[in-house]
């Protein structure tokens, strides 16, 4: 087995690590510019010690995860002296491979690996990611290393090329950044009849959950329900009148979604062409 070392023990770095030795893999070294963040990544992994420097790591480790922030990966791997044969991955679902060029220049074999995941808690994060879907761009050998590591996780991969990449990074931030921002603007509104927006996240959160079950077992586009699905013209002219009066801000983006939600419904088949019109009639752009 590897000797797998991570420069960077922020959340997806420490989840990534932990998640990997559950499962086989030896992490051996960590370094990261927090002293205190390696070195509660290390308390977490047996045999894994904590490295001064990302040089004495990269002297030693045969994978190398750089797992700090986007930005600073180039500078990482551009600052090091690789060896031959080494393997140098990230794990940003943004940016390609192109950004580890200075250690491929020096013969190592590159690579990104990105769960399509969310690491908001190391924990939860680590509890979530089987069943995840990571997007992985490399080529062979290191495609196969990585598909192993998908798979030994518990997820599937998907391989993608560097064009593709920003565009799934796109995908990932609307399903799940957007869909906090809208649950949050959702929530918002029950301070109009004084109800908090912790509580009313609390009072959404079963509701989210059953969608999130729809969504899972009867898919798109059956699993959409509501007035749009139904045709209800006059709930959508209520929706529409009561937001202009009482929350004016958020009537732009109710309109927009909705707009996109008339094509779900008419492949449903639960509204013909002449109400999809007259819903765009009534959620067209002031
Ligand atoms: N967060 C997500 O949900 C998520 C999901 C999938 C993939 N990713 C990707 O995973 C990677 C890491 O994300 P993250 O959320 O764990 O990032 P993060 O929270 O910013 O953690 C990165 C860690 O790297 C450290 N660091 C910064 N510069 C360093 C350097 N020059 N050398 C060594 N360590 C350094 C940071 O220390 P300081 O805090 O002191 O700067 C921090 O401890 C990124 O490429 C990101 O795109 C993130």
């Amino acid at each position: 087995m590897h000797r797998i070392g991570f420069i960077g023990a922020g959340p997806v770095g420490t989840a990534f690590a932990i998640s990997l030795s559950r499962h086989g893999y030896e992490v051996t070294a960590v370094h990261d510019v927090n002293r205190d963040a390696a070195e509660s990544f290390a308390r977490r992994l047996t045999g894994c010690r904590v490295c001064g420097t990302a040089q004495d790591l990269a002297d030693g480790a045969e994978f190398v995860f750089i797992t700090t922030p986007d930005d600073i990966i180039a500078r990482v791997a551009g600052q090091l002296t690789w060896h031959t044969g080494q393997a140098v991955i990230h794990c940003s679902g943004a940016c390609s491979t192109d950004i580890l060029e200075p250690a491929r220049k020096q013969g190592t074999i590159v690579g990104s690996i990105h769960p399509c995941q969310t690491f908001a808690s190391i924990d939860q994060a680590i509890e979530n990611l089987p069943g995840s879907t990571f997007a992985i761009q490399a080529e062979e050998p290191m495609l196969g290393a990585l598909k192993d590591i998908a798979v030994a996780l518990g997820g599937n991969w998907v391989q993608l090329t560097a064009e593709d990449k920003i565009l799934y990074h796109a995908s990932a931030a609307i399903a799940c950044n957007y869909f906090h921002t809208i649950v949050k603007l959702a929530a918002d509104l029950w301070q109009d009849f004084d109800k908090s927006t912790g509580e009313a996240t609390q009072a959404l959160l079963p509701l989210l959950r059953g969608s999130l079950n729809n969504l899972s077992t009867v898919g798109l586009p059956h699993c959409l329900t509501g007035p749009i699905a139904r045709g209800d013209l006059g709930t959508i002219r209520k929706h529409v009148d009561a937001l202009a009066r009482r929350a004016p801000s958020t009537l732009p983006l109710y309109k927009a979604l909705g707009m996109e939600t008339i094509p779900i419904a008419l492949a449903k088949g639960t509204i013909d062409q002449a109400v999809a019109d007259e819903l765009r009639e009534l959620l067209k752009p002031d």
